[in-house]
Formats: structure tokens, C-alpha cells, sequence
């Protein structure tokens, strides 16, 4: 199945041809064409008509936004690695070093001054690329993709998009005037992108195992990194170092990790929120200072309006068994969409080996950006799928069943009054119970 399939997006405009749908004197017919009116409201491809490089720029120099620069360098011949930004110096420039010791080190050309660190290091690299890699702690993603949509680039965001409901409401407005602007927004959300996934939920969809009856999904793997602490850092500067221990930062590991296995079961569900969550979760193992405020494990049980329950459970357990599973139960049998097979009046295997879904995200999203292939928006179901596991996550702090109306009405805004190295947000884990939804 094509990954477009699932896109609201609109078509680039027939009858004009590839380049002149690039280039900026192409610029006012596109513009037409896609129903925008204003020029500068035009995706960004090439800076220069004459300049076929493809300038991509990496907010995010750690290891998941080095390796998607370079997915993007192995998929695609004219592309041009031209600027780095993470706020830490050091970061940055381990990244860069990579880069250059890669196997396309001929095309990573970020001068001094085209590498950014500090708070503004985003709107810098946004500046000078036509694709920007959103990479950082999620935290900071919607302001990011604010800022890329603003200038007319074409985004490839890394999940989740969001740590609260505020952060993914702001997503979802800018991800529907990307769709205005004609932008290419591709999510990191890679499954959508393996064809042994497709294979199995389009036979899902198509019927093979009858009704949906109900879901399971399983996220349990080990413990993970700790950063440390350094006497020289402020408490937000060791927050962001060890972001994934704050809630604020990552959104727990259910919304930083387990979104894989939410977002395949909303895939499975055709993207249609459930109606309300019931949870529970903890910390088991992570008791020290050291873990933050994060919990090591939920189980939730999320419903759809049609009595459809998913059973879902993820935990960060050094030493305990591992499973990352996720099964669909129909009428009819049943899919297991991890192992790509479906058993009942239909048996099933995906033959062969599936493809490296992380090449394949940049294949479709440059077929998107040249007008190869319809146009890539997959704003609607990231920030579904992200807003999903912030309501796992959320029913799960407080010991409440909420409602996705509800959820996505919260107003509880995460962010700390100021993004500057001093305090940070005061650690509090939350209390089922006793912390209350807002
Ligand atoms: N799709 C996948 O399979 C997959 C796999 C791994 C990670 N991820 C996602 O990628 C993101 C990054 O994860 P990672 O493993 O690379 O983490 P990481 O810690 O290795 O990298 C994150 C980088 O962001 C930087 N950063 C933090 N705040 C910043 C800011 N305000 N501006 C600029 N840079 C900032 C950090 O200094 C760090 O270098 C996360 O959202 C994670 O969930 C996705």
C-alpha cells in the first residue's frame, strides 16, 4: 500500500511539468494551481533555478537526526547536508564528525558558519535549507515546525510531535497550513513507511480477518541511556541533557517510545481517535532522583465509540523479558502486525525482507517534494497518534478515564516560563488519585 494512502493531502497540479513546478518561475502557476495566492507562500525547493542541490538542514544533532540526514544522503543524489543545530555546541559537532566519516561525506558541507548551537540554533538552520530534519527532545518540535511551515520548507519531523496537548494543537494548525503552502510534511512515525506493515493492515482493512474485535499492543524493552551530571551545568541545562527522564521534555517513554504501537493501532483503526482511556502505570524500578519524573510502565485500555478496545501495555525494565507486539483480534481471525502475518479463513505471510523503512520516508518524501507522487501531509495522524499516547499517559497519572474530547481541550501547557540555562520545571511524579486533570 502506498503511505499516501493515508495522507490528507492534495495533489501537486497536473499539466505542469517537474521542474517548472520547482523552480520559482513556476512559482505564481503552482501557486494558482494549488489555490495559494501569495508567492512567498510557495514550498522552497531550490534557492537557485539553476542549482539543482537539495539543501537539507538538521535541527537535532543526535543519534536519530544524524542518522535521518543521513537516510537523506544515501535515498537521493542531489541532496547536500548545508547546515547543523542543536543547542549544545558538542553535540553538534559529534554529529558533523559522523557525517564526515560517513559514506557520503562529499556531500556534507556545513562550514563553521553554517552550524548553529544555542536557542536559536533552529531558526538558523530553518533559514538556510529547502528541507529541514526535526530531531531534538520532542518538547521543542511544535515551535520547530511552526517556524519551518512560517519560512515555506519542507519538513521531515521526528515523533512525537509534542509532549502536551496545547504543543500538539499548535502542530495541527501549522500542519494544515503546510497542506495550504503546498509543503511536504513527513513524520517519523516509520512504520507507515514499511511495505511488510502496509502489507499486513491492508489486509486488515480489506477484510481478511473479518470485523475488528479488539487490539493488542506491547512496547516492553530495557532500561536506557542516563547522561549524568555535570557541576558545571544548570538544572535545565542537566534536564535537556537527560531529556528523556522529563516528562515536559519527551512525554514519558509512552509518548517518546511506545507511540510506535499506538500509531500502528490507530493506522489499524483508520486514524479515527478513540472515544476515551482507562490506565494505569508507575515506577517499578526507576525509583532514584536520577529517573526524573517519567514512569517505567503503563497498561491501558483505550475504546472506540464502537466498543472496539484496544489493550495496550509498554514498560523500560533493565533485565526483564522484552515484546514489541501488537495483534489484531477480528471475527473472522487474526492479524499480528508486528510479525507481518494474518491467520484465520485467510493465512498470510509477508514474503521476503521488508524494506529499510528509514530510507523509505525520504524516497517518498523527495517523490513528494519533485511532484512525483501525490504530496505527503501526515499532520492529521501524527498529531493523532501523538495526542493518543499523551491520553494513555495522562489517564494514567491521574487515575481518571478521560475522554479524547477532553484531552484534546486540556490546556496543561508543559513548557517552563523561559528557555534559558537556570532553573528548570520543578521534578513532581505524578500520583494516580491525587494528580489532578487539566
Ligand atoms: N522514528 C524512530 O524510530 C526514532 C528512533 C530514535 C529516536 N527518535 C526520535 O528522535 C528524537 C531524537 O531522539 P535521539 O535518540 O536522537 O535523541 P538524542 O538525545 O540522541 O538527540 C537529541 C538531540 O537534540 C538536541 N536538542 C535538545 N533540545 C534542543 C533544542 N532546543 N534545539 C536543538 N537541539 C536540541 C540534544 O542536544 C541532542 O543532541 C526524539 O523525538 C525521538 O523520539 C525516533
Amino acid at each position: 500500500m502506498d503511505p499516501g494512502s493515508q495522507d490528507s493531502s492534495t495533489h501537486p497540479p497536473s499539466g505542469i511539468d517537474r521542474r517548472t513546478f520547482l523552480s520559482a518561475s513556476g512559482g505564481a502557476l503552482a501557486a494558482a494551481a494549488i489555490g495559494t495566492t501569495a508567492l512567498d507562500a510557495l514550498p522552497s525547493l531550490v534557492h537557485n533555478s539553476s542549482d539543482e542541490t537539495i539543501r537539507v538542514g538538521l535541527v537535532g544533532c543526535g543519534g536519530r537526526g544524524t542518522g535521518a540526514a543521513t537516510n537523506a544522503l544515501n535515498v537521493e543524489p542531489r541532496v547536500k547536508i548545508v547546515a547543523l543545530g542543536d543547542l549544545f555546541a558538542d553535540r553538534l559537532e559529534s554529529s558533523h564528525k559522523d557525517l564526515l566519516e560517513g559514506d557520503h561525506a562529499d556531500r556534507v558541507d556545513v562550514p563553521e558558519e553554517m552550524r548553529f548551537s544555542g536557542w536559536d540554533n533552529f531558526e538558523k538552520v530553518i533559514d538556510n535549507c529547502d528541507v529541514v530534519i526535526l530531531a531534538t527532545t520532542p518538547h521543542f518540535r511544535p515551535e520547530q515546525i511552526e517556524k519551518a511551515v512560517a519560512a515555506g520548507k519542507h519538513i521531515f519531523a521526528e515523533k512525537p510531535i509534542a509532549t502536551d496537548a496545547p504543543g500538539v494543537a499548535r502542530v495541527r494548525q501549522a500542519a494544515r497550513i503546510a497542506d495550504q503552502k503546498g509543503l511536504t510534511l513527513v513524520s517519523g512515525l516509520c512504520y507507515r513507511y514499511q511495505d511488510s506493515k502496509q502489507q499486513t493492515i491492508d489486509r486488515v482493512h480489506d477484510g481478511s480477518i473479518g470485523d475488528i474485535v479488539t487490539l493488542q499492543c506491547t512496547y516492553n524493552t530495557g532500561g536506557l541511556w542516563h547522561r549524568g551530571r555535570k557541576d558545571e551545568w544548570s538544572e535545565m541545562e542537566y534536564q535537556i541533557r537527560n531529556w528523556y527522564y522529563f516528562n515536559w521534555l519527551s512525554g514519558d517513554h509512552i509518548t517518546e517510545q511506545s507511540i510506535h504501537s499506538i500509531d500502528k493501532m490507530m493506522w489499524v483503526m483508520k486514524d479515527t481517535p478513540p472515544a476515551k482511556c482507562t490506565a494505569s502505570g508507575g515506577r517499578a524500578c526507576r525509583t532514584d532522583e536520577k529517573w526524573g519524573d517519567i514512569y517505567d510502565h503503563f497498561n491501558c485500555v483505550f475504546e472506540w465509540d464502537n466498543g472496539t478496545k484496544l489493550f495496550h501495555s509498554c514498560r523500560q525494565w533493565s533485565g526483564a523479558d522484552g515484546d514489541v507486539s501488537d495483534y489484531v483480534f477480528g471475527t473472522r481471525g487474526t492479524a499480528a502486525i508486528q510479525r507481518h502475518r494474518v491467520d484465520g479463513e485467510v493465512n498470510w505471510r509477508f514474503d521476503g525482507s521488508p524494506n529499510d523503512m528509514y530510507d523509505a520516508e525520504w524516497i517518498e518524501l523527495f517523490r513528494s517534494v519533485k511532484g512525483e507522487r501525490d504530496r505527503i501531509n501526515n499532520g492529521e495522524y501524527m498529531c493523532n497518534s501523538t495526542l493518543a499516547a499523551i491520553l494513555g499517559r495522562t489517564a494514567a497519572y491521574t487515575g481518571k478515564t478521560i475522554t479524547w474530547d477532553e484531552m484534546v481541550k486540556s490546556e496543561l501547557d508543559l513548557s517552563p516560563p523561559a528557555y534559558e540555562f537556570g532553573p528548570a520545571p520543578v521534578v513532581e511524579i505524578a500520583r494516580p488519585g491525587t494528580t489532578k486533570f487539566s
